[in-house]
C-alpha cells in the first residue's frame, strides 16, 4: 500500500483499525460507551487476578488488539434487539464480551508458547519474556477468569457456547501438532483446522451476543453464529495469508513463523500445488528465519497469495450474503462492516 504513508505498507492492525474505528462511528455513543465499559471490565478482571501472575495477564490484555471478538458480541446483541433487561442487561453482555477476549488472550498465550513466536501485537510474547512455566499459567489463569466472569450471568447455555469454542480451539492446536511437517495437507483438513482454533470463536462470540439479547432466540442465535463462523475462517485464512506476505512492520508478528514451525497452511499447500519443487522441499530444514523468508518468496512467486486470498474473500462474501435472511433490513450494517474489516487488513 502506497501513497499518504509514503510507499510505507501501514500495519495490518492499523488498517483493520481503520474498519473497526468506522464501525464505532456509525454505532455512535451508544456503541463507544459499551465498548468502553468492555474495555474497562477486562482491566479490573486481570488486575483483580493478584501478582505476579497478573502482571503478564494484565500485559497481555492491555497491549491492545483489535477487539474484534467482543465487537461482535457487542453487535449481535445490538442487533437481536439490544441487552435483555436494562442496566442489568447491559452488564450481563459486557461480561459475556469479557469472557470472549480472555478466551481469546488466554489462547494467544498458548499459542506463542506452542508456536514458539517471539513477537506479539508488536512486543515479545509472555513466553519470550518471561519463561514457558509463567506462560502456561498466565493462559490458565486467563481461561479461568474468562469462565469464571461468564459464570456470574448464570446461563448455562452461555457457559455451553464458551466451552465448546475452548474445546475447539484446543482440538485445532492440537489437529495443527498432528500436521507439523507434512508433506501433504489436505485442504479439507486445513480447513477444519481453522473453523476449531478461529472460528469456533468467532461463532460462540455472536451466540453470546444474541443469548444476552432481548429478541434473541435460539435461532437467531444459531443464524448470526454460523454467519461469524465463516468470518472467522476468512480471518484465519487471511492471517496465513500474512504470516508469508509480512513484513513485520505490518503484522506485528515474525514473517514466515508458521513455517519456521512446520506448520503448513493454505498459501504453503497452494504453492506445493502449482511449484513441484516447492512440493520437495523439506520444511525441517529451514532452520533460520531468513531461510523461512526465503521460502516465504518462493511461495509469493508462485501466485498462491493471491489465490488464498481469493479463496477467503469468496467466504466473506458468502457471509455477508447470508446478512439479509438472518435479520430485517438496517439491522445488519454493522456486522457486514465487520466482515469489511476482516478483508480490509489485507489491503
Ligand atoms: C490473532 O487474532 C489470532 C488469530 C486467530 C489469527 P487477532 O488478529 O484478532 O488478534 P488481536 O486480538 O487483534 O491481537
Ligand atoms: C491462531 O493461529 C491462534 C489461535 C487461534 C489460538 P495462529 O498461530 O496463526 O495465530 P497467530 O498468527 O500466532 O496470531
Ligand atoms: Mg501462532
Ligand atoms: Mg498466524
Amino acid at each position: 500500500v502506497s501513497g499518504a504513508t509514503g510507499g510505507v505498507a501501514r500495519s495490518a492492525a492499523a488498517q483493520a483499525a481503520d474498519g473497526i474505528e468506522e464501525i464505532m462511528a456509525r454505532g455512535g455513543e451508544r456503541l463507544r460507551a459499551l465498548m468502553v465499559r468492555t474495555e474497562e471490565h477486562l482491566d479490573d478482571v486481570t488486575a483483580a487476578a493478584g501478582a505476579p501472575l497478573a502482571v503478564h495477564a494484565r500485559a497481555t490484555v492491555a497491549a491492545g488488539g483489535k477487539r474484534l471478538r467482543p465487537l461482535l458480541v457487542v453487535l449481535a446483541a445490538e442487533a437481536a434487539g439490544g441487552p435483555q433487561g436494562g442496566e442489568q442487561g447491559e452488564e450481563r453482555m459486557v461480561r459475556a464480551a469479557v469472557a470472549v477476549e480472555l478466551v481469546h488472550s488466554a489462547t494467544l498465550v498458548h499459542d506463542d508458547l506452542i508456536d514458539g513466536a517471539l513477537l506479539r501485537r508488536g512486543r515479545p510474547t509472555v513466553a519470550a519474556a518471561a519463561g514457558r512455566r509463567a506462560a502456561v499459567a498466565t493462559g490458565d489463569l486467563l481461561f479461568s477468569r474468562a469462565f469464571a466472569e461468564l459464570a456470574r450471568n448464570d446461563d448455562a447455555e452461555q457457559l455451553q457456547a464458551l466451552s465448546q469454542a475452548s474445546s475447539a480451539l484446543a482440538e485445532g492446536e492440537l489437529l495443527q501438532r498432528e500436521d507439523a511437517w507434512a508433506a501433504h495437507v489436505a485442504l479439507e483438513r486445513y480447513m477444519r483446522r481453522c473453523e476449531l482454533k478461529t472460528a469456533a470463536l468467532f461463532e460462540a462470540a455472536c451466540r453470546l451476543g444474541a443469548l444476552n439479547a432481548a429478541a434473541g432466540s435460539r435461532e437467531l442465535a444459531g443464524a448470526l453464529g454460523a454467519f461469524a463462523r465463516r468470518i472467522g475462517l476468512a480471518f484465519q485464512m487471511l492471517d496465513d495469508v500474512l504470516d508469508v506476505s509480512g513484513p513485520v512492520e505490518r503484522t506485528g508478528k515474525s514473517r514466515g513463523t508458521d513455517l519456521l514451525d512446520g506448520t503448513v497452511t493454505l498459501p504453503f499447500i497452494l504453492a506445493r500445488e502449482r511449484d513441484h519443487d516447492l512440493a520437495r522441499v523439506e520444511l525441517r530444514t529451514l532452520a533460520t528465519p531468513r531461510q523461512a523468508e526465503a521460502l516465504c518468496e518462493r511461495i509469493a512467486s508462485t501466485g498462491a497469495l493471491d489465490e488464498a486470498r481469493e479463496q477467503a474473500l469468496a467466504v466473506v462474501a458468502e457471509a455477508k450474503a447470508s446478512l439479509p435472511e438472518i435479520l430485517p433490513d438496517g439491522r445488519s450494517e454493522l456486522l457486514a462492516l465487520v466482515a469489511d474489516a476482516v478483508v480490509e487488513r489485507y489491503r
